[in-house]
Parts: structure tokens; C-alpha cells; sequence
């Protein structure tokens, strides 16, 4: 059966990446959750996906160069809609302490494939061991030497390698960022890469399936796991799916 995870939370309904989103996620019915990290000023990290904070708050500049009480203290919700006016950017160990105790999957990628984080690795690692999420979370990145590095610092951990276009025979590349799984832009999944996962036994978890029509294409190959902003839609298509 193919797991759901909710893409920045159930980013479609809510704003994305706040808690108001992770909880919708859940309501949602979603499998997991799936959520971009960064380190504050003060080495804290912290819940936002652009590396700079204007987008998606009533702030200006960069995630580095704002203390956690600086960045908690923003509106992280208006921008989407004046309900959420009371979200903020969460750190992750209140994240953490929020889905411990819920049966869910996590995902969390680590944002540092443009501003350099040190050590985030390192917090993150730290954080999941204290929760006790370690085994049913998996690290993905778009920079590939920061999974090699986690990886090194526990060979436990699962990551996956985030990619955006098609790679030659990805599932020899997984393997060679000592990874276990791929995530995939969604578009470059076509059957003859979807085949060579599966003859390779790697799991994929693809982003970001928000269409019927593609969530359809996946579970129909029993694909791992889809990454959606949209976790309700793809419940209402799994189930509308023959067993
Ligand atoms: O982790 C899947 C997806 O979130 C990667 O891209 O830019 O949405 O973080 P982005
Ligand atoms: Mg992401």
C-alpha cells in the first residue's frame, strides 16, 4: 500500500509548513509529513522552506540572519489567510514534540542546498534520537553531500536524494550517495525508471503529485510513497482504487 505524505503539511488548505498545516495533515489522514528544516542565527533549526523569510511572513531577509525567538515571534499565516494570522515559523523540536506521540511517518529535508548550515546535520540527529523518531523518519536533501555526511555520522539513519530531472539508472545513484530510497520530481518517473527502481528494490517517494491523473499513475504501480500538498485527494483516490 502506498504511503501519503503530506507536502510542507496539507500545504493546499493551510499555510504551509505551520503547525495549523501538520495538523490538518493528520486530520487529513495522511501517512506522514513531510517538512523543510534550516538553522537560525542562534544554531536552532527551524520550519520554513525559502532560505529567505518574505515570502511566507510579515519579515524580511534571511532564515540566518534572525535569532528562534526572532522567527517565532513572526505571523507565518496572513500571507495565505488572515485565519492563520496566529501561526509561526515552528522550531523543529516543537514539531517533534507534537508527532511523537502520533502514528506518523516523517520526511524532513534538510534545506541547505544554498545557504551552508553548519552542523545541521548534526542538531537534526540529535533531535530525532531524543524524540525517538529515528526509525520511521527518512532525511532527504537536494544536497547530496549532506546525505553522505549524515549517513556517516549514523548508519542508521535512512535518506533519500532529492533530484528535479532525469537521471541516468537513478537507483545506481541512490546507492552511490549511500542512500536507501529516491524523491524524485514526479515528472521523471516514467514507466522504464519506475521498473528499474523496482527490479532494484529501492523505494520511491516522489514530489509534489498534487493531480488525480498522476496520483492514479503511482498507486497503480504501488509505488512507496507520494509526497502531496493535497493528502485528502490522494485518500479519496487510493480509495476509489480497486484492492
Ligand atoms: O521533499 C520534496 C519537496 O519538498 C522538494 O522540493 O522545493 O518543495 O522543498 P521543495
Ligand atoms: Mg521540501
Amino acid at each position: 500500500m502506498t504511503y501519503i505524505f503530506a507536502h510542507r503539511g496539507s500545504s493546499k488548505d493551510c499555510p504551509e509548513n505551520t503547525m495549523a498545516a501538520f495538523q490538518k495533515a493528520f486530520k487529513d489522514g495522511a501517512d506522514g509529513i513531510e517538512l523543510d528544516v534550516q538553522l537560525s542565527k542562534d544554531g536552532v533549526p527551524v520550519i520554513i522552506h525559502d532560505e529567505k523569510i518574505d515570502r511566507t511572513t510579515n519579515g524580511k531577509g534571511y532564515v540566518v540572519d534572525f535569532t528562534q525567538d526572532e522567527l517565532a515571534r513572526l505571523d507565518a499565516g496572513s500571507w495565505f489567510s488572515k485565519e492563520y494570522s496566529k501561526e509561526s515559523i515552528p522550531s523543529l523540536q516543537q514539531f517533534l514534540e507534537w508527532i511523537a506521540p502520533l502514528p506518523m511517518l516523517l520526511n524532513i529535508e534538510l534545506k541547505n542546498n544554498i545557504v551552508e548550515y553548519n552542523g545541521l546535520e548534526e542538531k537534526v540527529l540529535q533531535l530525532l534520537h531524543h524524540y525517538g523518531m529515528m526509525d520511521r523518519t527518512v532525511i532527504s536533501s537536494f544536497n547530496h553531500y549532506s546525505l553522505v555526511k549524515i549517513r556517516r555520522l549514523n548508519r542508521y539513519v535512512q535518506t533519500a536524494p532529492l533530484y528535479s530531472s532525469g537521471l541516468f539508472e537513478p537507483w545506481e545513484y541512490v546507492k552511490a550517495v549511500c542512500s536507501q530510497s529516491a524523491h524524485p520530481n514526479y515528472k521523471s518517473l516514467h514507466p522504464y525508471i519506475m521498473k528499474g527502481f523496482k527490479r532494484n528494490n529501492i523505494p520511491v517517494r516522489p514530489y509534489t503529485v498534487n493531480s488525480q491523473k498522476w496520483m492514479k499513475y503511482f498507486f497503480e504501480w504501488n509505488i512507496e510513497a507520494i509526497i502531496t500538498d493535497y493528502p485528502i485527494l490522494a485518500r479519496d483516490v487510493l480509495n476509489s482504487l480497486p484492492p
